[in-house]
């Protein structure tokens, strides 16, 4: 199976003002399944050919960040079957994109690699390096991924640094904590996209999203498009975004 297939070409005309980074929530494939009397996982499958469509796509239209959310901290709660599942994906996604490192895209996983499997940890690490010097698009995929853990996360590696007498407490500003979150040196979400219907972040890059603009609309994740995605852009070109000022 290809990463990239055929190519979809801008449906309409885009606005100019396009978002740096645009953050997607990945959900709805599992109603996306039952509404078939599909099992979930075949849901799960579907969601994984939208996200490589809808990652061609930011490519193509010259988006240069995309985030996706692949899996919370929250998640694991799910049936061992549901999550086996989407570990296999995982693992089928982690080789194609392997074999596509000249793309120019590179990936970057958000999220604590230490509660995968070897073979799937590594294989993140792998493919972090060895895209690391691409520039067209920015993927981060957040796996294992929680907003509260990852601030824990960055107070953990600030404390750190305090208990070694490297770092001076009333020193701590916003940046130092943004510096130490798995987003380090990427820039905040611009625009989240949450197709389901649901109207919530779920712990989200919940820091990252402090001023970012929101869409929402009620397709299910493998039902989106390109032709879906425009439409969230061309609604945020539209915003009047004014971090607090006049
Ligand atoms: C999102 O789809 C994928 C993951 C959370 C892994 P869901 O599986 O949450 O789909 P719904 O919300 O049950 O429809
Ligand atoms: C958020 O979706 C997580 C991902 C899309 C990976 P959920 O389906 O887990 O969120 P809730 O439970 O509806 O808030
Ligand atoms: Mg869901």
């Amino acid at each position: 199976m290809a990463l990239f297939g055929k190519k979809d070409a801008p449906a309409a005309a885009l606005p100019e003002k396009l978002p740096t980074h645009v953050g997607f929530i990945m959900d709805g494939n599992g109603r996306w399944a039952k509404k078939r009397g599909l099992p979930r996982s075949l849901g799960h499958v579907e969601g994984g050919k939208t996200f490589k469509k809808i990652m061609q796509y930011c490519k193509d239209i010259g988006i240069p960040y995309a985030s996706f959310y692949v899996f919370s901290t929250e998640n694991w709660k799910r049936p061992q079957n549901e999550i086996d599942g989407i570990l296999a994906i995982m693992r089928e996604y982690l080789d194609e994109v392997q074999m596509h490192l000249g793309d120019g895209v590179r990936a970057i996983f958000l999220g604590d690699k230490s509660a995968y499997p070897d073979d799937i940890r590594e294989r993140m690490i792998k493919l972090e390096k060895d895209t690391a010097h691409h520039t067209r698009l920015t993927v981060m995929l957040a796996c294992n991924y929680g907003g509260r853990d990852e601030i824990a996360h960055a107070a953990r590696e600030i404390g750190a640094l305090i208990q070694e007498g490297k770092l001076d407490p009333a020193s701590i500003t916003e940046q130092t904590i943004a510096d130490h979150l798995y987003t380090a040196g990427l820039p905040d979400v611009d625009l989240v996209i949450r197709p389901s219907g649901e109207l919530r972040l779920s712990n989200y890059l919940i820091w990252q999203c402090a001023y970012a603009e929101y869409y929402f609309t009620d397709v299910l994740w493998p039902d989106f498009g390109p032709e879906e995605l425009d439409k969230a852009l061309i609604d945020y070109a539209g915003r009047g975004r004014r971090f607090g000022g006049v």
